[in-house]
């Protein structure tokens, strides 16, 4: 970015002054392209972004200030720079007003205009960079932050936000790398206990001879290697939520203890004969069937109903598709802001394959791919050409087609939708995400409705 050339639209219905206008600028190191009027201009905007517009107010047919009038309407990119002869402070006035950057007053002398286009490149460069800088700091503040689009999660996302208040236990079930951690500690955070810790213990990375020593601490001398005594995790997440994941991989031996706390709300350190309050809030989550572990006698079901008085089930990516694409950016973005470089497009070749894939890994895999993908591909656009080859080839198959034609226009419209949403409604970016001249947009919006 920053170093490449800026491009730069002269408007102005007089020969000369484009001329004279063009060597100025070119010998500035711009990139000029000439229109000879307010009309012409609308039509190069709308087939390619320019970073700067530099337009003449006195125009016959559409003057300076309708052009400006629908540059900002069409939510067209770009600085708009007016200059007249006949200029008042009033006309000025008006042109800052309708959202012109500046105005310069004809006659000027050329170091003045290359001054008022160094000024406005500073402050596309600044819009630039609060962009990037207000991204990394939401990524800091809050970077559990869930991202979705599909129902099926935002259905979940609402059901968290109102278990969150409760002490209910929650048991979060999905295939791995779903996201059932961040759900759990979604839960903490939205919790009255958000201040408190929040525990994560993974049941099945714990030996099995050292779980009940770990999770409910032990006296001093309680076996052979305790020389401290040691509280448990249930004692140190006290006030706060104990996460307890892979809880299909807690012992069935354990199992009984681990309910008579849940149910009294008290622990007793191995080798200690005194009980002591805990006031901890348990989620658990876990990627097996557990009711199938219950059926083969593999979990109590006693602690199964204890454990998922509330149940919450992730679904995986394939099955929640809109997410994908979403995500993909999310993480693209965030890597490219972490190491300073611009974000990425993606274009829709790509979105369609991410689509595809199955994604077995699930968030998880996409991440880890996006940041393969980011460092494979070296400008600013992410091409199928970037895309590791299993990607590339991969169906999901086995779906049935109805009209190739209809689906082809739900999914144009689909896609139009996302990429308004993606731009915050600027036209010029959705143009680019699609890969369409912005005025084919402007016609398909028109059509399918979506002002
Ligand atoms: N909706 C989402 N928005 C943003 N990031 C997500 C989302 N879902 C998952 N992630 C990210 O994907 C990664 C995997 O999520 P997480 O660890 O919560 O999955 P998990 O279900 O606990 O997986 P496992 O079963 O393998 O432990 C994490 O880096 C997490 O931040
Ligand atoms: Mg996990």
């Amino acid at each position: 970015m920053g170093s490449e050339k800026k491009k730069i639209l002269i408007v102005d219905d007089e020969t000369c002054v484009r001329h004279m206008l063009r060597l100025v600028l070119e010998g500035a190191g711009y990139r000029v392209t000439e229109a000879g009027s307010g009309t012409e201009a609308l039509r190069l905007l709308q087939d390619e972004p320019f970073d700067i517009i530099l337009s003449d107010i006195r125009m016959p047919e559409l003057d300076g200030l309708d052009l400006l009038r629908q540059i900002k309407q069409l939510g067209v990119e770009g600085m708009v720079v007016m200059m007249s002869a006949y200029g008042s402070i009033d006309t000025a006035v008006e042109c800052l007003k309708k959202g012109a950057y500046d105005y310069i007053s004809k006659p000027f002398k050329p170091d003045e205009v290359i001054l008022t286009l160094r000024k406005a490149e500073e402050r596309i460069r600044l819009q630039r960079e609060n962009v990037k800088l207000r991204w990394q700091l939401s990524q800091k503040k809050d970077n559990h932050s869930i991202v979705y689009r599909s129902n099926v999660m935002e259905r979940l996302l609402d059901l968290v936000s109102r278990v969150a208040e409760t002490n209910s236990s929650v048991l979060i079930t999905g295939e791995t790398g779903t996201g059932k951690e961040l759900v759990a500690r979604a839960l903490h955070q939205q919790s009255p206990r958000y201040k408190k810790p929040f525990v994560a213990v993974n049941c099945g990375a714990i030996a099995p001879s050292l779980v009940e020593s770990e999770l409910f601490g032990h006296a001093r001398g309680a076996f052979t290697g305790a020389v401290q005594q040691k509280a448990g995790l249930f004692e140190e997440a006290s006030g706060g939520t104990l996460f307890l994941d892979e809880i299909g991989e807690f012992p069935m031996d354990l199992q009984p203890k681990l309910l008579r706390v849940l149910q009294e709300g008290e622990v007793r350190r191995v080798g200690e004969t005194r009980s002591r309050k805990v006031a901890v809030r348990v989620l658990a989550a876990t990627a097996r069937d557990l009711r199938e572990l219950v059926a083969n006698g593999d979990f109590r079901d006693d602690l199964f109903f204890r454990l998922a008085v509330v149940e919450m089930h992730i679904p995986p990516l394939r099955e929640g598709r809109e997410d994908v694409v979403l995500l993909a950016k999310h993480f693209a973005n965030g890597i490219a802001a972490s190491e300073g470089r611009s974000t990425p497009e993606i274009t829709l070749a790509v979105e369609e394959r991410l689509g595809d894939y199955s994604w077995p890994g699930n968030v998880r895999e996409l991440a880890n791919f996006m940041e393969r993908t980011m460092i494979f591909s070296r400008g600013d656009v992410l091409g199928l050409e970037t895309l590791p080859g299993e990607i590339r080839r991969k169906n999901r198959g086995g779906e049935q087609s109805f009209s190739l034609k209809q689906a082809a226009l739900r999914l144009e419209k689909e896609y139009i939708h996302k990429a308004l949403a993606a731009t915050g409604g600027n036209r010029t970016q959705a143009a680019k995400l699609l890969e369409i001249s912005l005025r084919k947009l402007l016609y398909k919006i028109k059509e399918y409705g979506l002002e």
